[in-house]
Parts: C-alpha cells; sequence; structure tokens
C-alpha cells in the first residue's frame, strides 16, 4: 500500500520523483495542456480534526484536477465523533473511497488509519508532522534557488510539526538546517538523533541572528499551533520573529516561507512577509502542486 505518512518513510529518489512530478504538472498547467487523470471515476475522503484553509482546498481542487471526487468529512460531523474506532472507519471508508486524507490532533490517530485502511492514506498534518506542506516549501526552494543540495535552510521559532517534517527533509536531501528555538521549545532529542544518524547536516543555535546570517531560506511558523496552550509563549518567542534585521544577516537572495496562516506583528513582520523576499504564496500555491503528485504517486501503486 502506498501511504504517504512521512517524509522519513521515503528515498530521496522516490520525493525526487514526485517533486519533478509537481513541477512538471505545474508547469503543463500553467501552459493550459491536458494533464494526467490518475483519480478519474475514483473518490478521496478527506477527514479533519482540525481547520484548514490551504490543505482543504488544495486537495479538494487537487483531487478534482486529477479526475476524481473528493469528499470532505469534519471528523465531529462522522460517527468518530460519537466514539466509533478509527480502525472500523479505517475498514468502513475503504470499502467506498480509493485514498483517504487526514488531518488529525494524534499522530497515532493517523497510524492507526493506514493500518486498518485497505486504500492509500496520506497524512495532512498531524500534531508530529506535515510532510505535504515540507513537499510545497521544497518545490518553492527548488523553483527560487535551482536546487536542494548546497543550500542552507534556517529554521527560527518553535521546533514544532513542520520544523520536525523539515528536520526530515534535511534527512533525504543535501541542504545544511539550521534550527533557532527558544530554550524549551526545541524539537525532540530522538527526532534529533535520528535526523543525524541519517545524514542529516544539522546545527542548532541559541540565538536567530547567528542561524539567519549568511541562509538563502528562512523558514518560520506560529508562535501557538492548533492544540497548544498559548502559556508565556509570547514572551518566549519574541527574540524569535523574523523580521528586516534578521532578513539583512541572511544571503541577499534569500527567501522567506512560512506555512501560513501567519501572524502578523508575531512570528513575522507585515514588511517582510508582504516584501520582495517572500515566497509564501508560492510556497501555498506549491500545496496544490505537491499534493498532486503525492496522490498520483499514491494511486500508481494501487
Ligand atoms: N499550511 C497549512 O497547512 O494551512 P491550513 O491550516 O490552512 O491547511
Ligand atoms: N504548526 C501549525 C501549522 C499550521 C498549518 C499548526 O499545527 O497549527
Amino acid at each position: 500500500m502506498r501511504h504517504f505518512l512521512d517524509i522519513r518513510d521515503f528515498s530521496t529518489e522516490t520525493l525526487q520523483v514526485m517533486l519533478d512530478d509537481a513541477a512538471a504538472t505545474k508547469a503543463a498547467l500553467k501552459a493550459g495542456a491536458e494533464t494526467a487523470k490518475p483519480l478519474a471515476g475514483k473518490s478521496v475522503a478527506m477527514i479533519f480534526e482540525k481547520p484548514s484553509t490551504r490543505t482543504r482546498v488544495s486537495f479538494e481542487v487537487g483531487i478534482t484536477q486529477l479526475g476524481g471526487t473528493p469528499l470532505m468529512l469534519s471528523a465531529q460531523d462522522l460517527q468518530i465523533g460519537r466514539g466509533e474506532s478509527i480502525e472500523d472507519t479505517a475498514r468502513v471508508l475503504s470499502r467506498y473511497v480509493d485514498a483517504i486524507t487526514i488531518r488529525c490532533f494524534a499522530h497515532e490517530t493517523l497510524l492507526t488509519l493506514a493500518a486498518h485502511a485497505s486504500v492509500p492514506v496520506v497524512n495532512a498534518l498531524t500534531e508530529r508532522s506535515h510532510p505535504c506542506q515540507i513537499m510545497a516549501d521544497l518545490q518553492t526552494m527548488i523553483e527560487r534557488h535551482g536546487a536542494l543540495d548546497g543550500q542552507i535552510v534556517t529554521w527560527i521559532g518553535d521546533g514544532n510539526n513542520v520544523a520536525a517534517s523539515w528536520i526530515e527533509a534535511a534527512a533525504r536531501f543535501g541542504f545544511q538546517l539550521r534550527l533557532a528555538c527558544p530554550e524549551g521549545y526545541a524539537p525532540s532529542a530522538e527526532l534529533l538523533a535520528w535526523a543525524r544518524a541519517e545524514g542529516a547536516d544539522l546545527v542548532l543555535y541559541d540565538s536567530a541572528i547567528e542561524a539567519a546570517t549568511g541562509s538563502q531560506t528562512l523558514v518560520t511558523d506560529v508562535w501557538i499551533s492548533m492544540g497548544d496552550e498559548e502559556g508565556s509563549r509570547r514572551e518566549d518567542f519574541r527574540p524569535f520573529q523574523v523580521n528586516r534585521e534578521l532578513l539583512e544577516m541572511a544571503a541577499g537572495d534569500a527567501i522567506v516561507l512560512h506555512c501560513l496562516p501567519a501572524w502578523r506583528g508575531m512570528e513575522i513582520t507585515a514588511e517582510v512577509i508582504d516584501g520582495p523576499q517572500s515566497a509564501v504564496f508560492d510556497e501555498a500555491e506549491n500545496r496544490l502542486h505537491a499534493q498532486k503528485a503525492i496522490l498520483s504517486w499514491c494511486m500508481a501503486g494501487n
């Protein structure tokens, strides 16, 4: 079964196949050319336990462009909300649909769904990872910088689910990933150790300014993710804002990425996110193209 659960599950070659397909299909779509319809006559269930703008719309549109029918299923409207098991939900949905995407709180929910589904399952964000986002981010980096290998990418802020998928990507591609996170918000030691053992070039910094110096891509995300307690986060993250001062330390042609939604004035200033070095809307667009490639790859194996 070809699931798409995490970046770490794939070889560099397979990820590159998906990135190449995403770029080719994007170019064909822009040129108005016919593209493949691997989901023709097929349906895809999209389960959401959390809100979404980009993931929901890009999957819904992407599935339609691939010839399929998307089914938007809010978890609270499913029997899951009344206690039906994930296992039974996986078995039943597999009798109707040809693939399932899921955005859920616990990563375990994703793994249980995948273990009991007989159709491909795609991770549309969990508390632990967001691999579809990172595929779009890698596509954006390739578009802007021409390559991934040899690049320096700097993650500023929370060592959260998006950071975790970046770390997994660093284990598969030849870029250096610098991480500047406030004390207490670093990614798990276990994940860092795994990535280093897989060959990732990871460098941890206490200072955002030092981490950004000479970097070609600055990446950030919200300080308070869905499901997080606010606690003292606003205070703790204040020195880790992506602002003009920080961007000036980066390479002259540096780009800024943010998965969105963004809180202007908190993790990133309006001046930077709306400025000439921001690639965030290309990045958001690339969710569509990257996810079409992911779904096409999943369907090709079934
Ligand atoms: N970046 C992202 O996943 O956005 P949504 O929460 O809007 O889907
Ligand atoms: N880290 C954020 C990403 C949102 C797309 C969250 O989990 O809320």
